[in-house]
């Protein structure tokens, strides 16, 4: 198949890359590179560096290389930053993507997987959460995600679009290749791993009242290869109609696990201290991932929080070799 993977010199992104060449598809990335890195791009994927804001950038894209499926993975996705700047989430992850599909549409091309969000569901009242749950965000970027579900919805009602909404949840850890290098950094093992490297001299625990076992914010972590395959197996399902799933692996582990996991990985003492709470931040996201395992027979091969911390842990070894000690 000829992919679009739109991000995909991001981190999740760049696995996806990854996961499509090795696959044996012809792949191709748009990136604007304001947060990826083209170095992480896949050798056998051809990088084009644009916006998907650009329609006719994009309409050639899709029909210069007989593009069969899009996945969409260019995205604005921090929670905080969207209490701030809502208008930039409804920018980047709304109106960009129905830009997208437009371009799409005038291309002839009718196949997508979308990135989605576990913030889609907002404060759930149960664990663990299943796609038939209320979606209830509580910040403006799991907003802004549903509303482009439901854009989905529609354009495959009245225009034959067939799609897969992927909600991730905590997408972590690293492969040879690929790994997570934002700038800023915000989330918690890269900011713990660079506590145990030394970078920085403690890691802010953001709230320790939170309703769970030890007061801190609970969320299912799941290996970005893990999350990656799940796109290949997408493609499959893209021949028979659209659906949506969770994508994680249905286990918790809250913020301290993660820091005492992190010290079993590395050695190192890694220093905490309490801050206020992020706003936004729900306080516990599991997911069910029952119906993905069911349907696609998904099933994750990285399992335990150690392994996924130490692939991380293993991938700053390394880019310290090749980008030098100060960029990682
Ligand atoms: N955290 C800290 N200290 C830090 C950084 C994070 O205590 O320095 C806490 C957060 O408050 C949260 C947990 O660690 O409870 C995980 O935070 P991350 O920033 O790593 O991830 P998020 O859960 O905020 O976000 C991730 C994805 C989003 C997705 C979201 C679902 O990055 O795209 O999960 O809520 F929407």
């Amino acid at each position: 198949m000829n992919i679009l993977v739109t991000g995909g010199a991001g981190y999740i992104g760049s696995v996806v890359t990854e996961e499509c060449a090795v696959a044996g598809h012809q792949t191709f990335v748009i990136d604007d590179l304001s947060k990826g890195h083209d170095r992480l791009v896949h050798e056998d994927a051809k990088l084009c560096v644009g916006n998907i804001n650009d329609g006719a950038l994009v309409t050639a894209l899709l029909r210069d290389n007989q593009i069969d499926v899009v996945i969409h993975m260019a995205a604005s996705a921090l929670v905080a930053e969207s209490m701030a700047r809502p208008e930039l989430y409804y920018q980047n992850n709304l109106v960009a993507g129905k830009i997208l599909l437009d371009s799409m549409l005038e291309a002839g091309v009718n196949k997508f997987i979308f990135s989605s969000t576990a913030a889609v569901y907002g404060e759930p009242e149960k664990q663990p959460i299943e796609e038939t749950d209320d979606l209830q965000p509580t910040n403006p970027y799991g907003e802004s995600k549903l509303a482009f579900e439901k854009v989905l919805k529609w354009y495959e009602h009245s225009h034959d679009l067939k799609y897969v909404a992927l909600r991730y949840f905590n997408a972590a850890g690293a492969t040879q290749r690929c790994g997570e290098l934002h700038d800023p950094e915000t989330h918690l093992i890269p900011l713990v791993l660079n506590t145990a490297s030394g970078q920085s001299e403690f890691i802010d625990i953001y709230g320790d009242t939170y309703t769970t076992k030890d007061g801190t914010c609970i969320r299912d972590y799941v290996h970005v290869s893990d999350l990656a395959k799940a796109h290949i197996l997408a493609l499959d399902k893209l021949e028979t109609g659209s659906a949506t799933y969770n994508l994680g692996l249905s286990g918790g582990f809250s913020v301290k696990e993660v820091i005492q996991a992190a010290r079993r990985v590395t050695g190192k003492s890694i220093p905490t201290q309490v801050s206020p709470p992020r706003p936004g931040d729900p306080a516990i996201l599991i997911a069910s991932s029952d119906k993905i395992r069911r349907e696609l027979s998904w099933e994750p091969t990285i399992t335990s929080l150690e392994e996924i911390i130490a692939s991380a842990w293993q991938w700053k070894q390394r880019q310290k070799q090749v980008v030098g000690p100060s960029s990682v």
